[in-house]
């Protein structure tokens, strides 16, 4: 089956630091990848390079056949992928409810179309604070909110990054839940995780990546029976 995104000899450097060396990874439409690593092993940069936020210095990125490498953040965006970064990007002076707006994008054929009211059905929370200023809700709501910004732009795919880092254990939950529902309902989702456990639980394959490079790949199942990848490449010594 052929790709929907196809990431091939992506690297990118930070000034003169080389920091991606020749990364590659796919995924189908409606696939959940998981991109696991130890922390500086270049997952944050991955998704960066591919949304075009850091320039990449070669390779290819190709959303279904058209190669986007080297365009501007904008026009990736326009092109159907979404970017939840790891920094919950939320318009703090904005209430909730004009926060999904603005995430608002067209529709985009073969590909769910989702409304405000769907995400406050996701998060029952956000809509009881729908007309509260988003700079005072909690971390873990302002996750939610970051997501749902994202989803509203009606993706093909989304780029998430560490959602659940620092969050609380029914949140993480919580979060991790939609995730899976927004794959079933057919967006493709490439996940950046820390912990393997939720990682193995929403994704369909796994890549590991270590110094810039993807390491492994493999299904979630592949990886459980791979204790030296685990040792080596994620496991805190
Ligand atoms: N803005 C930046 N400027 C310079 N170096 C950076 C920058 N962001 C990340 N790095 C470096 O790039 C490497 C990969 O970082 P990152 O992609 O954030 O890893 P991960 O998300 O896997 O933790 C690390 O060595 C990190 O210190
Ligand atoms: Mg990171």
């Amino acid at each position: 089956m052929t790709a929907l995104l196809e990431i091939a000899g992506l690297h990118a450097h930070y000034d003169k630091s080389h920091i991606l060396h020749g990364v590659h990874l796919s995924i189908r439409a409606g696939e959940t990848v998981s991109l696991l690593g130890r922390n500086g092993s270049g997952r944050s940069t991955t998704l960066k390079t591919i949304m075009g936020l850091v320039q990449p210095s070669a390779g290819s990125v190709r959303l279904a056949g058209v190669d986007l490498a080297g365009e501007r953040a904008f026009r990736i965006a326009r092109a159907g992928l979404a970017y939840v970064p790891e920094e919950r990007e939320i318009f703090a002076n904005l209430t909730v409810d004009e926060n999904l707006r603005i995430g608002m994008q067209a529709a985009r054929p073969g590909v769910p179309r989702w409304t405000p009211e769907q995400m406050y059905g996701y998060f029952p929370q956000l809509k009881e604070r729908r007309h509260t200023q988003a700079g005072m809700l909690s971390g873990g709501e302002q996750q939610m909110l970051t997501i749902c910004r994202s989803l509203l732009g009606n993706p093909r795919v989304m780029l998430v990054d560490e959602p659940t880092e620092g969050l609380a254990p029914r949140i993480v939950g919580v979060v991790t839940d939609v995730i899976r529902d927004i794959c079933r309902q057919g967006v493709a989702v490439l996940l950046v995780e820390q912990k393997l456990t939720i990682a193995l639980r929403v994704a369909e394959r796994v890549y590991v990546m270590g110094h810039g490079q993807i390491v492994f790949e493999g299904t979630p199942a592949s990886l459980r029976n791979a204790p030296e990848v685990r040792r080596t490449w994620l496991e805190v010594a």
